[in-house]
């Protein structure tokens, strides 16, 4: 009762509005519809494992929550506010932040460069240093070196440095596990983990199910332009192998 609603609110309900939400959203490149109405919701302090196979949309339902792919039916919203047509560069502002597919560094560029990169958003790269180098002491060593000579893990932690410089209270990550090694891999998932203990919120598109498992609070399974299910992260990758992977 008495809670200050704002005008731009729009969900029914006394709950808190999800930090991000995807209401019936559709979304095409080109003449091709991709996305046919999708809906998902990422609640404060979560992991949302979005989860199927190859083409099921899971790279364009990023794009869209990141303001780079136009929302063409539907509703996108941060914090219960419709911020449709709103650019990446304001959505990053709001705090919505995004590691892409392929992690997005600069491969001829050196660490330090490609923290300074991440200065646009005004943090100093003083600061963005400190901070790199004190969650990835190996990045502090590597701080002259190419991005693009460094290993896989390197590089992914260069991306996540990048984009918790700019203190986003959303992130969005795509295929974290891309080219790494599984052990690799399971460390990088521990320190995305750890973040939700820092506040962040978090929405990860897994091919490979198993390695986000650890951290997801729930997941949603994407066929074909669709989410199909929302539930518990082990049900919904059992089901993910015994369904769609062939075992
Ligand atoms: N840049 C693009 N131009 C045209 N079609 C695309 C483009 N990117 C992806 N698609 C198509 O959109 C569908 C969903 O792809 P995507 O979002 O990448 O799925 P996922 O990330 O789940 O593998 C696929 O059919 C794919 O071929
Ligand atoms: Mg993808």
């Amino acid at each position: 009762m008495n809670a200050p609603v704002t005008d731009l609110v729009d969900v029914p309900g006394d709950e808190p509005a999800p930090l991000l939400e995807l209401v019936d959203v559709r979304a095409s490149y080109g003449p091709i519809e991709v996305l046919h109405g999708v809906n998902l919701a990422l609640q404060p302090g979560s992991v949302v494992a979005l989860l199927g196979p190859n083409g099921g949309g899971k790279t364009t339902t990023l794009r869209v929550c990141s303001g780079v792919l136009p929302v063409e039916h539907g509703e996108l919203r941060v914090a219960g506010r419709v911020v449709n047509g709103v650019d990446a560069a304001a959505l990053a502002r709001l705090g919505v932040c995004t590691i892409p597919e392929g992690r997005g560094i600069f491969p001829n560029l050196t660490v330090r460069e490609n923290l300074w990169v991440a200065t646009g958003t005004g943090v100093s790269l003083k600061d963005l240093e400190a901070v790199a180098y004190e969650r990835f002491p190996i990045l502090g060593k590597r701080r002259g070196q190419l991005a693009g000579s460094m290993s896989g893990g390197e590089q992914q932690m260069l991306a996540l440095s990048r984009a918790l410089g700019t203190d986003p209270t959303v992130l969005l990550l795509d295929e974290l596990s891309m080219g790494l090694a599984p052990r690799i891999v399971t460390e990088m998932y521990d320190i995305v983990g750890r973040l939700v203990d820092d506040g962040l919120s978090i929405l990860v598109a897994e091919q490979f199910a198993r390695a986000v498992l650890p951290i997801a609070t729930s997941a949603a399974l994407m066929l074909q332009g669709r989410v199909v299910r929302v539930g518990d992260p082990a049900d919904i990758e059992h089901e993910l192998s015994t369904s769609y992977l062939g075992g």
